[in-house]
């Protein structure tokens, strides 16, 4: 905690915004006191260092009799900011010396955990505190220069809907490692078949509920809530304030322009519950929450590390609830009456202190915690409606950027994939004639090492025609597991294979390869053999690159194989005949994106008013594919707005060119082993096998 009070002035740190905030202060104060109080002093003969600082520094113990209430923990003009960090020091000095004796048996080590883990909460308790007291400014100071993020970057939006069939599961902390007494005991609960949010609700979805009367319509609300609305005049998240130019928010780093891509955060129970009423949606209750976050932690992202997610759960004993003993029963237990349970942690929660069991607890009106919305939804399947979320997260985030990108995978719905193989044959395009040529050429050799029943796994399997080149060649093979983003070119691909290999197992998957999963149980336990042709790892970024082939390592497992094919670098003249066909086949597939965009997602781009660019970027050895706005216009998603100046463009694709050396390097940053490295005539492509 001192660390965060470091660039803080002493003025800072004695204020008090609001009475459910505390100065930062009371706080450095308050976790010093607490180990005095709950181990120290337990000692026999101990001898506090200033017997009057319990009134000061006592929370809310009854048994520790009386204190400073906590809306006048403000007036604490003294003691100084010195004499605290004084009696911290000295607090420091002692518990080291405790800690060379040894904690005592019984409840010492417990108590010492509770003490550490207490800080911890005090040090987020702090955070949420400052940036209250910042918000109450005039200047809009900013705290902080960069925010103090606990875990690194925020994870990617996976989209969509995690579905769970329910049944009898259980829940709570077990018996191993540290858990506060709220969250045991591990109890059984049953759980009707239900369905998560991947992601977190953003600040883009907020501004819809916003610009639909979300805060008007007292349809939404709970009778508690929709008093709160009126009579404090909720009308965003807390923090937000709209300017000329759009909603801005306070932060630890001062106010900034809302990101529309961000996790909300700041809204109370009431709201997220009102805003899962308007979607059409429920907040997921905390049996249900802890069970998907146990089940399939990867099916999720940010689910710690950015807010916590209220739930529907009011935070109650669970059933053989026992208080910790002692004056720490008063921790957890006495507040287990109108407060709602939190899930999950934030970005200033810090590291390791949360769990999948963890219960943080707030009033449902409260606002000033990082706490945030994951939706739920009844049943184990959700309906088509959701299945465009990740498409419209990524063109918001995409079109909010100073160089507006999209990521290539929205390239393939029916049509696209239709595009794409209609490319594949045009005169200029050479990369699928070189690579089915060159696989030819090697198949018969690198299937021969593949051993029996050996379970092929392609990624991005498209028309999966060249895959036949190494079903051919590989006659003993007892799957393929063909993975792709578009449903309709994956079962017709997987279709026309069953018809002409009717021995083989046929067990297409559709996802993102980039969130690769194991393949179905269905496809045997053979020797996995990863294929992925067509240079599509061009199409990534050299950091997604070796991301997704080291993942691929660890799904495929130890002793797989990988057949990787890329395109190599050569003259650009060929490479731009390739990316910009005399027909215009691959303008109407760059192209198909914004029709898509416009179906989808209800947008408004006239696709013809954006150019076909490509070119090469030599710096990046990559071919980059650019649709080049005309003319300044304005496009619209739902009721966001982006603006195109004239020429400005939006980067849909990069293919990355290769040579021996980059593959070689690539293989084992992802840590596998390049075995060996096809070369075809010109134009020239390059086949790898790498051994895991
Ligand atoms: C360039 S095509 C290559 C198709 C085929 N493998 C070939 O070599 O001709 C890329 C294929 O990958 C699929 N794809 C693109 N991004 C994907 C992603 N993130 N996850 C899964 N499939 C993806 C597309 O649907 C398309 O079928």
């Amino acid at each position: 905690m001192p660390q965060l009070a470091a660039g803080l002035s002493a003025e800072d740190l004695a204020a008090q915004s609001m009475p459910d905030a505390s100065p930062g202060k009371w706080h450095l104060g308050h976790v010093s006191w607490f180990f005095e109080t709950m181990i120290l002093a337990g000692r026999p003969g101990y001898r506090v260092v200033d017997e009057r600082l319990n009134a000061v520094f006592n929370s809310y113990y009854e048994a520790l009799g009386e204190r400073v209430e906590r809306a006048e923990r403000g007036l604490m003009t003294r003691p100084s900011l010195a004499e605290v960090m004084a009696y911290r020091a000295e607090i420091d000095r002692r518990m080291e010396a405790w800690l060379a004796e040894g904690p005592g048996d019984g409840l010492e080590p417990y108590l010492f955990a509770l003490g550490l883990h207490h800080e911890q909460q005090h040090q987020e308790l702090f955070l949420m505190d400052v940036l209250n007291l910042m918000s109450r400014s005039r200047l809009d100071p900013a705290a902080y220069e960069a925010e103090p993020r606990v875990v690194g970057e925020r994870e990617a939006r996976l989209g969509g809907w995690v579905s769970f069939e329910g049944g009898l599961t259980q829940i709570g902390a077990g018996d191993d490692g540290f858990a506060f007494d709220n969250e045991r005991p591990a109890h059984r609960v049953w759980l009707e078949p239900f369905s998560l949010a991947a992601d977190l609700t953003t600040n883009a979805d907020w501004i819809e509920f916003i610009d639909d009367g979300g805060y008007r319509r007292a349809e939404f609300w709970l009778a508690d809530g929709w008093a709160r609305v009126k009579a404090q005049g909720w009308a965003a998240p807390l923090y937000w304030r709209e300017e000329a130019g759009g909603w801005c928010v306070m932060t630890l780093t001062g106010r900034r322009p809302v990101d529309p891509t961000a996790p909300v955060r700041h809204v109370s129970f009431y709201e997220a519950d009102a805003f899962a009423r308007w979607s059409g949606r429920r907040l997921p209750t905390e049996a249900e929450w802890e069970q998907a976050a146990r089940a399939d932690p990867a099916a999720f992202s940010n689910l710690t590390g950015e807010v916590w997610q209220w739930t529907a759960s009011a935070y109650a004993p669970y059933p053989g609830f026992c208080p910790t003993e002692g004056t720490a029963a008063e921790y957890n237990g006495k507040f287990m009456a109108n407060q709602m349970v939190l899930r999950g942690g934030a970005f200033a929660t810090p590291e390791g202190h949360a769990r999948p069991s963890y219960r943080n607890f707030y009033y449902p009106h409260q606002r000033w915690m990082f706490a945030g919305v994951r939706l739920a939804t009844d049943g184990a399947q959700v309906e088509d409606e959701g299945a465009h979320d990740a498409f419209r997260q990524d063109m918001i985030d995409g079109l909010s950027r100073r160089v507006k990108a999209l990521p290539p995978k929205w390239f393939y719905d029916a049509e696209g994939s239709r595009l794409f193989e209609e490319i594949t044959r045009l005169p200029e395009y050479y990369p699928t004639r070189q690579e089915a040529a060159l696989l030819r050429r090697v198949a018969p050799e690198w299937a021969g090492r593949f051993g029996p029943d050996a379970v092929l796994v392609e990624l991005g399997s498209g028309a999966s025609e060249k895959t036949r080149i190494v079903l051919d060649a590989a006659r003993d093979l007892a799957a393929y597991v063909p993975i792709d983003i578009s449903p309709s070119a994956l079962n017709e691909a997987a279709e026309r294979i069953r018809a002409d290999y009717p021995g083989l197992k046929v067990v297409p998957v559709v996802g993102d390869f980039e969130h690769l999963a194991p393949p179905p149980v269905e496809a045997g336990q053979g020797r996995r053999i990863g294929f992925f042709p067509g240079s599509t790892i061009g199409n990534l970024t050299p950091e997604a690159a070796i991301a997704l082939l080291r993942s691929a390592r660890e799904v495929l497992g130890e002793g797989s194989l990988f057949i990787l094919g890329v395109d190599l670098v050569k003259s650009p003249q060929v490479l731009v005949a390739a990316y910009d066909d005399a027909q215009g086949v691959t303008a109407a597939f760059n192209r198909n994106l914004l029709v898509r965009a416009n179906r989808d997602l209800g947008m408004d781009f006239e696709p013809e008013a954006f150019d076909h660019v490509a070119l090469w970027n030599p710096e990046h050895s990559r071919m980059e594919m650019h649709l080049r706005a005309m003319r300044p216009m304005t496009v619209r998603l739902g009721k966001l707005a982006f603006r195109f100046a004239a020429g400005e463009s939006i980067h849909t694709e990069s293919s990355r060119k290769f040579d021996e050396g980059s593959v070689r390097a690539l293989a084992q940053a992802a840590g596998w082993r390049l075995e060996a490295f096809e070369v075809g005539p010109d134009p020239a492509v390059g086949l790898a096998l790498l051994v895991a």
